[in-house]
């Protein structure tokens, strides 16, 4: 049987911390990568830890989010780290998502739509007044023009994306436990799969209290 994927978000800049998530972690019954985001890759050792990293399935959430020329330039800045998958924001625009994907290479460039910890009300405070449902398929939309590799969605528009993008899709925004924290769109493991994302992004969901604990817990949720 197909294993289910899962980045694990290494949020945090304690090079012990990221071991631990790592080392508890790893599992017979999940594909489990490990993504790096502004924090990790940030701290003073984050970048260096990152370039170590042998035989894992890395993805660097840069989230990169500028003008095409500037987007390019990072992309070929952080090639040295080797990275399966980096993340830049589709809100940059098609000529910035076709300038990066340009020069990725064979790193996949995955394109990151409305982030999950906003609701409408928080858009419309930034003066986007279409419905997120909408943006988000727009955005798709734009991703797939511009040949990116994968797609950043809530889980609750999965359905969405696929309409119109036939590649990857990674969901973050997933929630097991009660807490959505600062989460706005959230939806389980379960239903997040059957919705058909290929690859879910969990944080503190397995790295918040007993790293191993939260594993089983994952595993049980998805085999009930
Ligand atoms: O702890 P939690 O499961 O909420 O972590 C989610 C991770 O996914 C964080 O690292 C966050 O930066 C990232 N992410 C997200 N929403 C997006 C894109 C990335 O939460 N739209």
């Amino acid at each position: 049987m197909k294993k289910n994927k899962v980045f694990v978000a290494c949020d945090t800049t304690n090079i012990n911390k990221i071991k631990k998530i790592i080392n508890e972690t790893q599992s017979s019954k999940l594909k489990v990568g490990y993504k790096f985001g502004l924090e990790f890759l940030n701290s003073k050792n984050g970048r260096t830890f990152v370039s170590r990293i042998k035989n894992k399935t890395v993805f660097a959430d840069l989230k990169l989010h500028d003008i095409p020329n500037t987007c390019a330039s990072a992309i070929k800045a952080i090639k040295d780290l080797k990275v399966d998958y980096l993340t830049m924001h589709i809100s940059s625009g098609l000529d910035a998502l076709r300038a990066a994907k340009k020069v990725s290479g064979k790193i996949k460039l995955i394109g990151v739509t409305i982030l999950t910890s906003l609701d409408n009300k928080a858009l419309r405070e930034i003066g986007f007044n279409k419905d997120v449902k909408k943006i988000v398929l727009d955005q798709a939309k734009l991703a797939n023009k511009a040949k990116l590799d994968a797609i950043v969605c809530s889980a609750q528009e999965v359905k969405i994306v696929k309409k119109v993008f036939k590649k990857e899709i990674i969901t973050p925004g997933i929630r097991f436990s009660s807490n959505t924290n600062d989460q706005k769109r959230t939806l389980t493991p379960k239903e997040a799969y059957r919705n058909g994302a290929d690859w879910l992004v969990i944080g503190r969901d397995i790295t918040k209290g007993n790293i191993k604990k939260n594993v089983e817990k994952l595993i049980d949720h998805l085999n009930q």
